[in-house]
């Protein structure tokens, strides 16, 4: 099965209502839909209803940076994978290292939030990856596979093709410093072992990878070129209209 390309825009905590349209208004417009190419906006949640509106004649796609695991209840602040359902949310991000890191979340949340995203039918694109000093120490291998591994267990098996991974080195992130696409390789390669370890070869093969650190559209052409790098999640660069429609051109 040839696996999705996902071009994803992280919009972090960034954007008014009325920059959020120029943006997606100029994006609709800046390429071409692609067979197996997926193109989606992670709008701060209070954008997504406006994003519906935005994004409704469009093959563009939009999802939410973050959700909590339950259904309702009192969990002041949060946002279900339900009412996320009902926005029309096709994706959300979920444990990208600045939730881990500044929200303390841990593996096993991560894994509680993307079963209950399976359960709604929304796809969780699953972040994972290690900072520069786990990487100096040489425990990123490690790391991630914790990381991944917990995934697997919390998601119930009939859902792990819905399943998103991303690779984002947090030394990479916002950073301006992008892994060479030889140390992404490296490392997407090692997850696909895990999911084919965890799963078998179909879904070893199915299963999007994407890398995310301080892609731009000058390296963007050269990470997607590599063998298991099956799309990419940007942040700074997805908030410039130009930057992030010739990203989607490099694919
Ligand atoms: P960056 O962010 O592209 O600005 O490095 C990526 C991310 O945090 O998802």
């Amino acid at each position: 099965m040839a696996r999705k390309t996902i071009i994803a825009g992280n919009w972090k905590m960034n954007l008014l209502p009325e920059e959020g349209e120029m943006l997606v208004v100029s994006l609709k417009t800046a390429f071409e839909n692609k067979k197996n190419l997926e193109v989606v906006v992670f709008p701060p949640i209070g954008l997504i209803p406006f994003a519906r509106e935005w994004i409704y004649d469009s093959v563009i796609r939009y999802g939410a940076q973050n959700c909590w695991h339950e259904v309702s209840g009192p969990y002041t602040g949060e946002t279900s994978p339900e009412l996320l359902k009902s926005l029309g949310c096709s994706y959300c991000l979920v444990g990208h290292s600045e939730r881990r890191e500044i929200f303390e979340e841990s593996n096993e949340l991560v894994g509680r939030k993307s079963q209950a995203l399976v359960e709604m039918g929304i796809i969780p694109i699953v972040c994972v990856g290690e900072s520069l000093a786990e990487r100096e120490a040489a425990i990123h291998f490690e790391k991630i596979q914790q990381q991944v591994e917990s995934v697997f267990e919390a998601v119930e098996k009939e859902s792990w093709i819905h399943l998103v991974f991303a690779y984002e080195p947090i030394w990479a992130i916002g950073t301006g410093k992008t892994a060479t696409p030889k140390q992404a390789e490296e490392i997407h390669q090692f997850i696909r072992k895990i999911i084919r370890q965890k799963s078998g070869d179909v879904l070893a093969d199915a299963i999007s990878i994407l890398y995310g650190g301080s892609a731009k559209p000058g390296n963007a052409e050269e990470l997607l070129a590599q063998d298991n790098i099956d799309g990419l999640l940007v942040g700074g660069a997805s908030l410039v209209a130009e930057d992030f429609s010739n990203i989607i051109k490099a694919y």
